[in-house]
């Protein structure tokens, strides 16, 4: 912990590169630890093609949607340390995989969602086939639960009848334009560049801690298991991200 403070307090330009890691302390599950979701359901069901192709997929899909807004959920001192490192002028901002919105929440004003959104939903055309090819319609999720509440099962589009999906990017579907970009912009300004609660097992995603050590940062990753950087790490902090990075931020600022 006190390694972490120092990093902290002598980074220039501290930039956050979260996973699904950082939510479970706010009661929402995380993917492939014990009882995630991959643990119950089977990714290959939620696949781009998988879902345009099959309705059953999309009312599952929405069933799954549903579930996710019914807990309440809240930032956890893990997000609002991302956000009080931005709040006080050290960090350009956070990349995050995960779809929950807890980091602008949380007060984070720059995130780059690389997964994209569950916030949002989006026309994704008739027959996108890797990535959506619809007529650019977005609402919030509450319009499609509203659909869904007026006995839709399967909302479409308003403007063209295309098919309807949370604005998150699936397996099989490729990542939005520019953001990986904007993600990778990110990392190329850090000094420090701190992942807390992922696996780092899905690409091109965990391809962001080594090009930060390729652009000379240093890399704290913040786990409450191993993973596959650990040995290439400046520091790894073994522990719950709200409970190590909370602290630790707030130590690093005073
Ligand atoms: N504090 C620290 N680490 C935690 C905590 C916590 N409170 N809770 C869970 N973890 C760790 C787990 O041990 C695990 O190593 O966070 C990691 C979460 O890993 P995953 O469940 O694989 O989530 P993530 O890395 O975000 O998955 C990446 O995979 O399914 C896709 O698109 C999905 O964005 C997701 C991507």
């Amino acid at each position: 912990m006190d390694t972490l403070t120092d990093l902290l307090r002598e980074a220039a330009v501290v930039v956050g590169f979260t996973g699904a890691g950082v939510s479970t302390e706010s009661g929402i599950p995380d993917f492939r630890s014990p009882g995630g979701v991959w643990t119950r359901y089977d990714p290959r069901s939620f696949e781009l093609d998988r879902y345009v192709a099959d309705a059953s997929v999309r009312r599952e899909s929405w069933q799954m949607r549903r579930e996710f807004f019914a807990t309440s959920v809240a930032p956890n001192p893990a997000h609002r340390a991302f956000a009080a490192l931005e709040g006080a002028g050290r960090s350009p901002g956070v990349i995050t995989q995960n779809i929950d919105g807890l980091h602008q929440e949380a007060g984070s004003r720059r995130v780059v969602e690389l997964h994209g959104t569950a916030r949002e939903v989006m026309c994704l055309g008739e027959r996108p086939v890797g990535a959506p090819d619809g007529c650019g319609w977005r609402s919030p999720y509450t319009w499609a639960f509203e659909r869904l509440d007026a006995g839709e099962d399967d909302p479409r589009c308003p403007r063209c009848g295309g098919l309807v999906k949370s604005a998150t990017v699936s397996f099989g579907q490729q990542l939005f334009p520019g953001v990986v970009e904007e993600a990778v912009g990110l990392v190329e300004r850090a000094d420090l560049l701190v992942v807390a609660g992922s696996s780092l097992q899905v690409y091109p995603a965990a391809a962001l801690p080594l090009h930060a050590l390729d652009h000379g940062a240093r890399l704290v990753i913040v786990n409450d298991e191993e993973t596959p950087f650990d040995d290439v790490a400046d520091l790894v902090v073994r522990g719950r991200a709200g409970e190590v990075l909370g602290p630790a931020v707030t130590a690093a600022l005073s």
